[in-house]
């Protein structure tokens, strides 16, 4: 044994010997870090099937005395039933490795006699007062703040060096609207397409863009007026109309913050990603057209795309996808790090409540809270905030089918049956399309490569088994975590 300790502190490089580490007390996201890596990663333990209490991993480690602790869900934590000991870094557990390879590899069980410890290793236990693992928790913040910096720089340097061409797609269309169209028609478009936003055309230059939101502040507007929603109303109005004359409409407008008659928000195909990005953000909107001008005034312009985080998602995941290391903050549960909106816990009465309503509510007040809160979805909970579907802002243009609008009062439907109203069948695959959810414990990485598919602008998190809704992580929320 003695030679052992002298042949891993001495300079030759050892044999590593392939431990398997246990943690048997549960958890949803349990890691382990060790001194045999200068505490400097945590590693990632997976849950055993069939035993739901127990995580491990398998980690290559030299000859030695060593020190390792586990992290669960988020706090730093000792298995009682394997050799421990208090350290500069609390209670850490420890293990001891000869180098013959057979004397003491597998799980290190409870009924091995604690390891000798060296003297040095004795004597701290003596002497320093048990710091709690402050020490060490700070260490730790430190590693996962410097992972995140790093993955933050990568990304940005990357997104940097590629341009808003890389987005377009092969071949695809992409609508545009005479701004002279009614609105109705307009309307049954998006709802057609199955889009939630579309350039504006004036006959010679692209001038703005409609979306579902605008959409949802005309029918507010002809419930407030006190209108039914006519028909006619919408069909003797045109875009432009609504856009440029209604002085009422820009008012509300102006006081979310959304002003109409702001210039067009778009890009140029050499834009980099990262501005690109960054513009979709600061304007909160879903999409940008990527316009090109073949001649130098700008007089002409070609509407090549509308670029969103999804595609700039894609374009990040099939450049890291072989590299994924050198992003060590993929590795991380989403619940570790600064992302998202989350259910306040009790206590944090200073954190904005999350957005959530009942099936039952009526469709003006999820279309006020749409607006109020400035999100654009809001998940739709049982009595026990259970999550059961989710009202978006797109979902607006379900009302364009079969003319519905002309029929309902958005004061007497209920935001169940507008969600049924979009669907030709209730079904539960049209569900599970819609309210794609994920748990704390899944790893950036596992979020974002959901959220690049097309159509996924979010996942709920929820509480395994439950369905209890805990936060809500969007594209959005993705982007402003790693360009910030
Ligand atoms: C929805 O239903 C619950 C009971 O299930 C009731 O307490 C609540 O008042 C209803 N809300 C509305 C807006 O009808
Ligand atoms: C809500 O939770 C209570 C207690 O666990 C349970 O009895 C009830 O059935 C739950 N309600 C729903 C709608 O699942």
């Amino acid at each position: 044994m003695e030679s052992a300790v002298r042949e891993s502190s001495g300079g030759v490089s050892p044999v590593l010997i392939p431990m398997l580490f246990v943690w048997p007390c549960g958890g949803t996201s349990v890691f382990m870090s060790g001194s045999f890596n200068r505490w400097s990663q945590l590693l990632p333990m997976s849950p055993v099937e069939g035993c739901p209490m127990v995580f491990q991993t398998i980690c290559s480690i030299p000859p030695g005395c060593h020190q390792y602790k586990f992290f669960v869900d988020g706090e730093w934590r000792h298995d009682e039933h394997q050799p421990y000991m208090t350290s500069e870094f609390g209670i850490v557990n420890t293990i001891f490795l000869t180098s013959e390879r057979n004397s003491f590899s597998g799980v290190p069980a409870p009924n091995v006699p604690p390891p000798p410890m060296d003297v040095d290793n004795n004597e701290a236990s003596v002497h320093l007062p048990q710091v709690s693992g402050s020490t060490f928790t700070e260490a730790a913040g430190t590693i996962l703040e410097a992972d995140i910096i790093a993955s933050r720089l990568r990304v940005s340097a990357f997104l940097s060096a590629h341009t808003a061409y890389e987005l377009l797609p092969e071949s695809g269309k992409v609508v545009a609207l005479d701004i002279n169209l009614p609105v109705k028609q307009a309307f049954h478009i998006l709802y057609e397409q199955g889009i939630s936003m579309v350039p504006l055309w004036n006959g010679a230059q692209f001038v703005g863009v409609l979306s579902a939101m605008d959409f949802i502040l005309i029918l507010k507007e002809l419930t407030n007026r006190g209108s039914n929603l006519a028909e006619e109303e919408l069909e003797t109005h045109t875009i432009s109309a609504w856009k440029e004359g209604k002085a009422y409409l820009k008012r509300q407008v102006d006081e979310q913050g959304r002003a109409f008659s702001k210039p067009l928000v778009h890009v140029g195909p050499d834009d980099n990603l990262k501005d690109v990005a960054l513009k979709i953000l600061q304007n909160n909107v879903a999409s940008v057209p990527v316009l090109h001008s073949p001649s130098n005034d700008g007089s002409f312009q070609q509407l090549l795309h509308m670029a969103s985080l999804s595609g700039i998602l894609k374009c990040i995941c099939r450049y890291f996808r072989s590299c994924s290391s050198s992003l060590p903050v993929l590795q991380l549960p989403i619940c570790t790090i600064p992302i998202g909106t989350w259910v306040p816990k009790i206590g944090e009465s200073n954190r904005r409540p999350l957005a959530m309503m009942r099936p039952n509510a009526s469709l003006s007040s999820a279309l006020n809270l749409l607006i109020e809160a400035q999100v654009s979805s809001i998940p739709v909970v049982d009595e026990n905030d259970s999550l059961l579907d989710i009202y978006s802002r797109s979902d607006i243009t379900a009302l364009a089918k079969d003319k519905s609008y002309t029929r309902i009062s958005l004061n007497e439907m209920t935001v169940h049956q507008a969600l049924q109203l979009g669907q030709d069948s209730y079904c539960s695959f049209e569900l599970s399309r819609r309210c794609q959810m994920c748990l704390k414990s899944d790893s950036l990485h596992k979020v974002i490569e959901r959220l690049a598919n097309p159509g996924v602008r979010r996942l709920i998190v929820v509480e395994a088994g439950s369905k209890r809704v805990e936060g809500i992580i969007s594209l959005s929320d993705v982007f402003k975590f790693l360009l910030s």
